[in-house]
């Protein structure tokens, strides 16, 4: 896929999908810069771009704060120039039932990914106005096609946010140019889903039930992106991809 001298910005770059996806953008041709909480892990990830060549920068950010958002998109403006490729890939997982489920952790799943999200765009977008080309893509979750399980009502709503935020904004920014697309990644083997707490054995079986017969890697999801980001995807916007290995059909 062809992303020749555009400028991507990649919230969650330090570990799993974010982070394959900030490489395989670099791979094909982008500068990139890799936003996380963790910022150790984005100067790793940026290093190993930059040894590929093309330019990175690893800078702080924390999603879920306004302030910190609008330092992180400037200094990737002062350090890389317009931004022309927006991923908001930064998540959390938690499963709670909903007895368990006290409003400070359904807010907390709401201002991550789904304001997060709306954050981060926000900040960044006028950069693709002005450009008059632009690609947002969302990392949403199979889970907000058919609710994931037991425990997953505060995670599964932040994903369907996210999927109404994007369709939304696919009718206000096509005209300038931009497409923006949801991911609703299945199983997917990172970090994230060995420390969520979740119910001992449900993995295993989950993926024993998928046509597949496999976990996803965060390389299957960074595939999907390359294309939503790409110059070839341009006649695709608000849509939602689901590389899931046949969950949700
Ligand atoms: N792994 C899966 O099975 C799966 C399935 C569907 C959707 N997703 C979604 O994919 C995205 C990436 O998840 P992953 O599986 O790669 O997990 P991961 O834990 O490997 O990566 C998530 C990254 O987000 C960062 N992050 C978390 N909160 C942040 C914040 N407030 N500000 C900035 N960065 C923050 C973390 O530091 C981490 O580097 C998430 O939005 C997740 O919900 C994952």
């Amino acid at each position: 896929m062809s992303l020749l001298g555009r400028n991507a910005l990649i919230t969650g770059g330090a570990s799993g999908i974010g982070r394959a996806i900030a490489l395989r953008l670099a791979r094909d041709g982008t500068d990139v810069a890799v936003l996380d909480r963790h910022v150790g892990g984005a100067q790793a990830v940026a290093d190993e771009i930059a040894r590929t060549g093309r330019r990175a920068l690893a800078a702080e950010v924390d999603v879920a704060d306004t302030a910190s958002v609008a330092r992180a998109v400037a200094d990737v403006r002062a350090t890389l120039g317009p931004i022309h490729v927006v991923v908001n890939s930064a998540g959390i997982a938690d499963f709670a039932p909903l007895a368990d489920l006290a409003e400070e952790r359904w807010l907390r799943m709401l201002d991550v990914h789904l304001n997060g999200t709306y954050r981060v765009t926000r900040a960044a977008f006028a950069d693709m106005v002005a450009a008059g080309w632009g690609r947002i893509v969302n990392v949403a979750s199979a889970a907000a096609l058919n609710g994931g399980g037991p425990g997953l009502a505060h995670y599964a709503a932040a994903k369907a946010g996210i999927i109404g935020f994007t369709r939304a904004l696919a009718h206000e920014l096509g005209p300038s140019g931009i497409t923006v697309n949801a991911i609703a990644p299945g199983l997917v083997d990172t970090p994230l889903i060995h420390g969520a707490g979740a119910p001992a054995g449900l993995y295993d079986a989950a993926v024993a039930r998928l046509p597949v017969r496999r976990i996803g890697q965060p390389r299957d999801i960074a595939a999907a992106c390359a294309y939503l980001a790409s110059e070839e995807g341009g006649f695709c916007t608000g849509q939602v991809l689901s590389p899931n290995g046949g969950a949700v059909m």
